[in-house]
């Protein structure tokens, strides 16, 4: 029974995304290189240190706490409709830096697909990064006013996803298709946001694999 049990567990872990997930989150935090693969693409978002930035689809946090090291009093509320919050102390940027208050300046809410629970008005701007496309088609409106809501009046969104690099090119980890740039500019500004500005940038993955991504920036009015 006891074997049984063992392997059915086994099994459900090397199934589950998280452990691929798990793999990649922990490569250690604190390398500078790191930083400044990511710097670049950061500086284009135009954030002011102290404003409060959702990030929707969060997963654990990592990004917010690369973006907080340069924007220290920023308070970021990280939105999943995953719980990854129960994984986020075994990640070396939350365990190892006893100086860095990333922890006292983040919260996590758990989301429902088009849903989320916090009040109106209350962000300076969202962040969506790798995320939108993940969207399911039948619910990229109701999501976008949802960010609508979200978002203060002079608010922004910044959507920065991958630039697909051949027709067909989809997520390995969601199996959804990448979007061109035009699309989701499209489909952002029918639901009411004016499109601001868009910028490039190559995204580099750990494992380095790169991508190029596309930063596009709405205001919600
Ligand atoms: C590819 S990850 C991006 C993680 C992180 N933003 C980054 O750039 O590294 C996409 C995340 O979006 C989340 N997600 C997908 N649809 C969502 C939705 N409707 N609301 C909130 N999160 C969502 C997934 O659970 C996943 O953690």
């Amino acid at each position: 029974m006891r074997t049984i049990l063992f392997l059915c567990f086994a099994l459900l872990l090397s199934c589950s995304g998280l452990k691929k997930y798990t793999v990649e989150e922990n490569v250690p935090f604190n390398e500078e290189a790191v930083q400044v693969i990511f710097d670049d693409e950061i500086s284009k978002y135009g954030l002011q240190n102290g404003e409060k930035i959702l990030d929707l689809g969060s997963f654990t946090g990592k990004f917010s706490a690369i973006i907080f090291r340069n924007y220290p009093q920023t308070k970021f509320t990280l939105v999943d409709v995953y719980n990854y919050k129960k994984l986020l102390f075994n990640y070396s940027f939350e365990r190892n830096d006893s100086t860095y208050n990333f922890r006292k300046n983040r919260r996590f809410v758990k989301s429902r697909l088009t849903k989320i629970p916090l009040k109106s008005n209350t962000f300076d701007k969202i962040l969506c990064r790798r995320t939108y496309h993940e969207f399911r088609p039948f619910n990229k409106a109701l999501m976008l006013a949802e960010m609508k809501r979200l978002l203060k009046e002079d608010g922004e969104l910044i959507i920065v996803d991958v630039i697909p690099n051949y027709l067909g090119h989809t997520d390995a980890g969601c199996k959804s298709l990448y979007l061109e740039a035009n699309t989701i500019m499209h489909e952002v500004k029918r639901q009411g946001f004016t499109f601001v500005k868009e910028d490039s940038t190559t995204y580099k993955r750990t494992d380095s694999t790169d991508y190029n991504l596309s930063i596009l920036k709405f205001k919600k009015q």
